[in-house]
């Protein structure tokens, strides 16, 4: 006899994906009352490459950000050549499956070619020159998904840790006032688009106080941010999560809305100072950096589900200024965390297993909203 279970399966045509039945409540069916639960997707989820793992976001998310596709230097590689393809199937993806659909990033220190900063000679370009690239760029990129991309992450990671401008070409070039004038053509190609800034490690004082201040004069200025992403690329430690109730009400007391953005949970050995997220950051691979290539322990899985019931309970509390949770991935085996700082490591950072089954850690975060009903 056929049981519900095998005409699931038979459906999916694969099992990897199937939730166990206990868990049959989705991740945005859960939260629909308080936020939006996103993830972002690599190209796999929205090629055709990996129908599975499409079936599984289909279920679980409404909201979806490109984990790449839309950086600069995969959209626009070259000063003519644009390279929309990918981003219109990541945008077809989302409609089709009736998605908050969000577009990463505009202006970035990371990923940006080298050609955007220099003259055909190789010179560095002067301010008004930049300028007019930015806004041919977000004008062009902006512009085609006009109404189908919801929000923008108009500006990433321009700070330091110590909550001073971060000195990128960006800044050097132009000035300060780079990241307002990202703000005015970003509302100009799409007046209807949430614009955001998007920032990892707000969570620590001196950075968070910058961060704040700088959200505080751009809005003094009348420039349309609309919300503030906290990354999210945590760790089993950092940040407390004392620290990251004081971040949200932080900038919900500026009047500005918070999306968690890029959440995930490292949990193997922290191998360099600090708690930064930066893509360049690099460490040598050693056999101890990466201790469970066989599985994670299950004190380490309780203590990860435990770590995420502990971060949803602070997100739920201030569900009125949250709109967004957004998971950097889906599956554990597709987590960036796996090769950085340093590549081949075995990590568990998402809710959903290798094989996409759901982990105990999915069943806390369901646990803590039906807790909060
Ligand atoms: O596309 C090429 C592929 O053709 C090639 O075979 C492969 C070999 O390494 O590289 C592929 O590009 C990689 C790309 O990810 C897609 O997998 C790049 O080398 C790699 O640098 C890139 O890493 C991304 C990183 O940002 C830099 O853009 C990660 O996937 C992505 O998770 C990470 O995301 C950032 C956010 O945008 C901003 N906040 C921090 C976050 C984590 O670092």
């Amino acid at each position: 006899m056929m049981t519900f279970q095998s005409v699931i399966l038979a459906a999916l045509g694969t099992g990897a994906l199937l939730a166990p039945l206990h868990a049959q409540t989705t991740l945005k069916d859960a939260y629909r009352d308080s936020f939006r639960i996103g993830a972002a997707l690599g190209r796999q989820f929205y090629s055709g490459n990996d129908p599975a793992g499409a079936a599984l976001v289909a279920a679980q998310f409404d909201s979806i950000t490109p984990e790449n596709d839309l950086k600069w230097e995969h959209v626009h590689p070259t000063p003519q050549g644009f390279n929309f393809d990918p981003a219109d199937r990541y945008v077809e993806f989302g409609e089709k499956n009736h998605m908050f659909i969000v577009g990463h990033c505009l202006v970035w220190h990371s990923q940006t070619p080298r050609w955007v900063f220099q003259d055909d000679q190789g010179k560095e370009v002067g301010r008004d020159e930049l300028l007019r690239r930015m806004h041919d760029h977000i004008a062009a990129v902006v512009g085609r998904y006009k109404g189908r991309i919801n929000g923008w992450d108009v500006v990433n990671e321009a700070l330091n840790e110590d909550g001073t401008l971060r000195r990128s070409p960006w800044q050097r070039i132009i000035g300060d006032d780079y990241i307002a004038k990202a703000f005015e053509y970003a509302h100009e190609a799409d007046p209807k688009a949430e614009l955001y800034y998007n920032e990892y490690s707000i969570e620590n004082e001196p950075k968070r106080k910058g961060c704040v201040e700088l959200i505080r004069k751009l809005l003094a200025a009348g420039i349309p941010v609309k919300a503030v992403g906290m990354q999210g690329h945590y760790n089993m430690e950092w940040p407390g999560v004392d620290q990251v109730d004081a971040t949200i009400a932080a900038f919900a007391a500026l009047g500005v809305k918070v999306n968690i953005t890029e959440l995930d949970i490292d949990v193997l050995p922290r191998v360099r100072p600090g708690n930064t997220a930066d893509v360049n950051a690099r460490a040598e691979a050693t056999a101890a950096a990466n201790p469970y290539t066989a599985g994670l322990p299950p004190e380490k899985q309780r203590a990860l589900a435990d770590r995420y019931a502990a971060l949803f309970q602070v997100f739920l509390k201030h569900r009125d200024a949250i709109t967004r949770v957004t998971f950097w991935g889906v599956t554990d085996k597709g987590s960036w965390l796996n090769n950085w700082p340093m590549r081949g490591r075995t990590n568990y950072p998402l809710l959903f297993d290798r094989e996409g089954k759901p982990k105990p850690a999915f069943d806390a975060v369901i646990a803590v909203a039906k807790s909060a009903r």
